[in-house]
């Protein structure tokens, strides 16, 4: 065990699975609250109606309903990419659809990350089509590097760098969801 360890710490060797911090607890709820308080702003006296992305977008999509003053109703959406690389085919399925309709609604997405892109293009595309009165984007993460396609957020919590990143609400195969804060995560890597 000391062994595995220390070769870990020089790097050649890592024999778990690591988090490493990116951002704090308190940075999001600080960036949160800014975001909700703009939101407001920018719809004044307005019913909001927020999509949440199952189910990364469940912890933003809370703590930022919360700080979004006024009539706020939520509503879910689940989508899945097909095909083994998921990230890049682009080819998206709509898993589970919304309980009602949008129609003359102020809508507002909110999603955990945009990567590529492709998920929210597909999804603003699906939900254009059912005639909201406006339709908006929020996402608390932003890697503009991996962009593929030309998908504008309105609402941006932090723009991160081209990593793997878990936590408050981002998963690895289901895992680290309940995280508080975000990392960024190191994988073992096999001794050769
Ligand atoms: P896009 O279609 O490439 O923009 O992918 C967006 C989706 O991929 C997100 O909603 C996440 O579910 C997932 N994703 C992209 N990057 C990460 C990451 O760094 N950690 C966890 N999930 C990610
Ligand atoms: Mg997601």
């Amino acid at each position: 065990m000391a062994k595995k360890n220390k070769q870990a710490h020089h790097g050649k060797v890592q024999t778990a699975e690591s988090v490493r911090p990116l951002i704090t607890q308190a940075a999001i709820q600080k960036r949160i609250r800014e975001m909700g308080k703009q939101i407001r702003r920018d719809f004044p006296g307005e019913p909001l109606l927020l999509v949440g992305v199952l189910k990364g977008a469940v912890m933003f999509l809370a703590d930022l309903a919360r700080h979004i003053p006024g009539e706020v109703t939520f509503d879910f959406i689940a989508v899945s990419s097909y095909g083994k690389d998921s990230r890049s085919s682009g080819q998206v399925k709509l898993n589970k659809d919304l309980d009602a309709s949008i129609e003359g609604k102020c809508v507002i997405v909110v999603e955990d990350i945009l990567d590529t892109g492709l998920t929210l293009q597909y999804l603003l595309r699906v939900l254009q089509q059912r005639r909201p009165k406006s339709l908006r984007v929020a996402v608390l993460l932003d890697k503009k590097e991996r962009r593929l396609t030309e998908v504008h957020a309105d609402y941006v919590g932090f723009s991160i760098p081209n990593e793997f990143v878990v936590g408050f609400g981002l998963d690895y195969a289901e895992r680290y969801r309940n995280l508080r804060s975000v990392g960024i995560l190191s994988l073992p890597t096999a001794p050769r």
